[in-house]
């Protein structure tokens, strides 16, 4: 059930202390954001509607449930210490959708729809933002395809809706294991779609990762069996021992935002050699002296062990390196509006 969304100055104040310890986990606020879609009367206007209670209803044909035509976006608003609201690149977002979307056969909300559906949740999420270093207000928007079918064809309905929780940090150990059994994704599969069966591939394996004491597999390429890929739900870099960047090629991977956006640092603010290329896991083994994986979720963490063949491996000297703390720093500090921002990627909303 959803109820158009009321304006929130009757809204009770949240109680002190509601972002002190904020893990990475659903949670209602007070507003999301939904449009439909049909074939024949394209999008509607879409509207904002109460998330506390919010329920969607669905048609046992709908065919994100058989055939699991479901795509998704995550990006986060921060608070300054200047106390703006600010999205990063929310944008790229929006074009990662359509991009995604077009892989799934689905239509996509015009980038304008977009922007204006994440701007419409934070402005009445406003006070779910957290503090300035307690988190951000993460946002999730998500396309499902909800026309009914029985035969494998796409939806003629789809619903595009946008929703947001107040979030710590998402993963964050630096422990991870090659489990060169299973593969995420497949040259000209879906891997480089941000499409909701891409993280279900994962799902064993990080369940397998995290049963033996490691934060999340790290996956191989589908051909060989040799090339790394990345996490579950995070880009992948090391940092070898001629001071080279490398991360692996765009192809199979998700083109993360955030990725684009370390090497553009890296490249352009530090003058650092910043390489997409194929990086096999002996390569990465013998000469990596730092890792790290990297999320709009995750932000930037370190890799300080790798699993592969049931040996753990420490990377460098088996701490978190300097380059990986230097490349953190600079993100969130552009982020936050701590640091110049020469490309433009953080942009204000209006409250
Ligand atoms: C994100 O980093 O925003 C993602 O969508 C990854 C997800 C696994 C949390």
């Amino acid at each position: 059930m959803l109820k158009p969304f009321t304006d929130q100055s009757s809204r009770p104040s949240q109680e002190p202390g509601w972002d002190e310890h904020l893990s990475f986990g659903y949670r209602e606020t007070d507003a999301l954001w939904l449009t439909r879609w049909s074939a024949g009367s394209g999008w509607e206007p879409g509207q904002l509607y109460e998330h506390q209670g919010a329920t969607l209803e669905l048609s046992p044909g709908a065919n994100v449930l058989h055939y699991g035509q479901a795509v998704f976006e995550g990006l986060k608003a921060h608070r300054t210490r200047e106390g703006k609201i600010v999205l990063f690149r929310p944008a790229d977002n929006g074009r990662r959708m359509r991009s995604s979307a077009a892989r799934l056969a689905m239509p996509a909300p015009p980038i304008d729809t977009f922007l204006r559906a994440v701007e419409a949740v934070v402005r009445a999420n406003v006070r779910w933002v957290p503090r300035t270093g307690k988190g951000s207000f993460y946002i999730r928007p998500v396309l499902i395809g909800t026309g009914e079918v029985l035969g494998v064809a796409p939806a003629d309905k789809y619903l595009f809706f946008v929703f947001g929780s107040p979030a710590g940090q998402y993963m964050g150990g630096d422990r991870v294991i090659v489990l060169s059994a299973a593969h995420r994704a497949a040259p000209h599969g879906t891997g480089a779609a941000k499409a909701a069966g891409n993280y279900a591939a994962c799902l064993r394996s990080q369940k397998i990762a995290k049963s033996l004491g490691y934060t999340d597999a790290l996956y191989l390429d589908a051909s060989e069996n040799r090339f790394i890929e990345e996490l579950s739900g995070a880009n992948f870099f090391a940092i070898l021992r001629d001071g080279t960047l490398v991360t692996p090629q765009l192809g199979s991977i998700l083109p993360g935002i955030v990725r684009d956006s370390i090497l553009t640092i890296a490249r352009e603010q530090f003058g650092w050699l910043a390489l997409e290329r194929k990086l096999a896991i002996d390569e990465l083994l013998s000469d990596a002296v730092e890792a790290f994986y990297t999320g709009t979720a995750a932000v930037l963490s370190p890799v300080t062990t790798i699993n592969y063949h049931g040996v753990d491996h420490p990377i460098g000297d088996g701490k978190p390196g300097p380059r990986t703390q230097e490349l953190l720093q600079a993100l969130e500090g552009i982020q936050l509006q701590e640091q110049p921002d020469p490309w433009g990627w953080v942009t204000e909303v209006t409250l």
